[in-house]
C-alpha cells in the first residue's frame, strides 16, 4: 500500500504487532511464561493508529486496555500467536514482533492436573522449541517490512545485529533490560535502532524516554525506510 499525508504518514498501511508474553500449558491449571508487561507493544499499536495505520495487535495475556482504534486478537501460546500472525500477515505492510515469545513449551502437556508424587523429590519436564514467529513472517514470499526487538542484559549491539541478520529482519530495536527503571515492566525504555543499509548496519541510539515516545520514533524511522 502507499503511505499517506504529512499528518497521517501511515494512512493506508496495515500494521501487525505482537505483544506481551506467551503462556505454554503444562497441564489444565499450570503454565510456563515470563514477566513481559506488553507495554511496549501496546504503545506501538497506539502510536501506529495515531499515525493513521490500520492496526492489528496480537496479544498474549496482559493487564492493559486495548488502545483506541486498535483491533486486538487475544492468544495464549506461541503456536496460537504464530497462527494469528500467519493469518494477519496477508496484505500486511509492517510487522513488528514485540512479544516475549516463550522459547520452549512442554513437549506433552498433561491432559489432567499433574499430581505431586510422594516417592520422588525431583521431577523432570521435557521442553521442545517453539516456532520463531518473526523469522517465519520474514521468510514469506510476500514479506512485509519486519521489525524485531532484542531485549538483552549484555552485549546489546552484538546480539541485536546478530538477530537482524539471523532472522532476516529489516530493523531491530535493541534494548538493555539490565538497567533499573527501563525495559521489562517499566514505562520508559532506551534502545539502539539497527537497520541494514546495503551491506552495512546503520544505528540510531535513543535515550531513555517514555515507551510512547520511543514507539513513535521507531515507527517514523520505519516509515521513512518503507518509503525509499
Ligand atoms: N521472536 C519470535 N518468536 C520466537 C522468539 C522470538 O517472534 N519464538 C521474536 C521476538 O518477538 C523479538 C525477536 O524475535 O522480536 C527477538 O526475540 P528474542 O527472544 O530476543 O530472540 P531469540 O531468537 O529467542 O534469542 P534469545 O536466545 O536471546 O532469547
Ligand atoms: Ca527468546
Amino acid at each position: 500500500a502507499l503511505a499517506g499525508t504529512a499528518e497521517r504518514p501511515a494512512e493506508g498501511l496495515k500494521v501487525v504487532i505482537t505483544a506481551g508474553p506467551t503462556r505454554e500449558p503444562l497441564d489444565p491449571v499450570r503454565y510456563l511464561s515470563n514477566h513481559s508487561s506488553g507495554k511496549m507493544g501496546y504503545a506501538l499499536a497506539a502510536a501506529a493508529v495515531a499515525l493513521g495505520a490500520e492496526v492489528h495487535l496480537i496479544s498474549g495475556p496482559v493487564a492493559l486496555a486495548t488502545p483506541y482504534g486498535v483491533t486486538r486478537h487475544d492468544v495464549e501460546s506461541a503456536n496460537d500467536m504464530l497462527a494469528a500472525a500467519e493469518r494477519l500477515a496477508d496484505d500486511c505492510d509492517l510487522f513488528i514482533g514485540c512479544a516475549a515469545v516463550a522459547d520452549y513449551r512442554a513437549e506433552a502437556p498433561a491432559e489432567h492436573k499433574l499430581k505431586k508424587r510422594d516417592d520422588e523429590d525431583a521431577m523432570t519436564l521435557r521442553l521442545v522449541k517453539n516456532p520463531d514467529i518473526i523469522a517465519r513472517i520474514a521468510a514469506r514470499d510476500d514479506r512485509p517490512f519486519v521489525i524485531g526487538f532484542a531485549a538483552e542484559t549484555r552485549d546489546l549491539e552484538r546480539y541485536g545485529r546478530d538477530k537482524l541478520t539471523r532472522k532476516q529482519l529489516d530493523m531491530v530495536v535493541a534494548n538493555d533490560v539490565s538497567q533499573d527503571g527501563l525495559g521489562f515492566g517499566a514505562d520508559d525504555n532506551a534502545a539502539v535502532l539497527l537497520w541494514k543499509d546495503g551491506d552495512a548496519i546503520d544505528r540510531d541510539a535513543q535515550p531513555p524516554q517514555p515507551k510512547s515516545r520511543l514507539a513513535e520514533a521507531v515507527l517514523k524511522r520505519a516509515l521513512s525506510r518503507l518509503n525509499t
